[in-house]
């Protein structure tokens, strides 16, 4: 049975009560219309915990002014019957101003990989995200909390805050879940047109046609980004940014050599802003799921 949860003082019974019985909780942060993506999310928690709890709270900080708040899909009718199939035993649903009353004024920064990546057109987005999700841990207080390397930047950053704060909490990071065709799974894809979807595939090709040309021995960082761009021109994407990082630092990469680089886009297709990243690994090894 799944519980829907929309104040935060009925968390703290449900938490207290599950502390009282010694079992252990997994928490899966989400903005909703869930996916497959999503239920993976799920599926390593349950694996973890003895309880599941997500929740689903379209986050205004994390959002630009110019940005997709407004047309941000959302349907928590389906998604809480989702849960329910899932077996996810609390889905937490807070109005906005449950988690944002007037007066609220705190926030998180992690200092220097919010400005990087997607941070340099966002930012202000990944101090939205620190700060609803250190609100989240803080709260339930999980032993476990489930994110996606789709959003590689993020998990990446959520793990350093946990770790920074003291919160506790270990990060879990589920690799990507892809449509059959490639393209990674999304929220945002339901608000591409048919056209725009067949763009939208431009972005897992360009990663994977880099990854590919590693495993044939190229070791050329600039060519392989440039090769990604110019596939994502092509195909009418206009890109943000394509990076190639160190997973561990997140700086951009100087030689191929060096174990775990990702390389990481970001493009617009429409109005609609996409994001997708792979593990470059001359190692052979990529983490990523079909
Ligand atoms: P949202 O985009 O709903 O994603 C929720 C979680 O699902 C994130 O950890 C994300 O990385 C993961 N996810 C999304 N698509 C995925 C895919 N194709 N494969 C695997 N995991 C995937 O990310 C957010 O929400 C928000 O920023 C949030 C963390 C909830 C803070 O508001």
């Amino acid at each position: 049975m799944s519980l829907l949860l929309t104040k935060a003082a009925q968390v703290r019974t449900q938490t207290a009560l599950l502390a009282s019985q010694g079992r252990s909780l997994a928490l899966v942060p989400t903005m909703g219309c869930l996916h497959r993506g999503h239920m993976a999310l799920v599926e390593a928690a349950k694996a973890k915990a003895q309880v599941v709890a997500l929740s689903i709270f379209v986050n205004p900080l994390q959002f630009g002014p110019k940005e997709d708040f407004g047309r941000y899909p959302r349907r928590l009718e389906e998604d809480f019957k989702a849960c329910k199939e899932a077996g996810v035993d609390w889905v937490y649903a807070p109005p906005e101003e449950e988690v944002y009353p007037p007066g609220f004024q705190t926030q998180v920064n992690c200092e220097r990989w919010s400005q990087l990546l997607c941070g340099r057109t966002r930012p202000l987005h990944f101090q939205g995200v620190a700060t609803v999700v250190c609100k989240l841990f803080s709260l339930f207080r999980p032993r476990w909390a489930l994110f996606g390397e789709k959003d590689f930047q993020q998990l990446c950053l959520v793990r350093a805050m946990s770790a920074d704060l003291d919160l506790g909490v270990e990060v879990v990071g589920i690799p990507t879940l892809r449509e059959e065709d490639g393209l990674a799974l999304s929220s945002r894809n339901v608000l591409l047109s048919a056209a725009e979807r067949t763009q939208a595939l431009a972005l897992s090709r360009a990663l994977l046609g880099a990854q590919k040309r590693c495993l044939e021995g190229e070791r050329r960082i600039p060519f392989l980004i440039e090769e990604a761009k110019a596939h994502l021109r092509q195909a009418g994407v206009r890109v943000d940014y394509v990076e190639v990082v160190e997973e561990a630092t997140l700086q951009p990469a100087v030689r191929m050599e060096t174990q775990s680089l990702r390389m990481l886009a970001a493009g617009f297709v429409g109005n609609t802003r996409l994001i997708d990243n792979i593990l470059l690994s001359p190692g052979g090894q990529t983490g990523d799921a079909a």
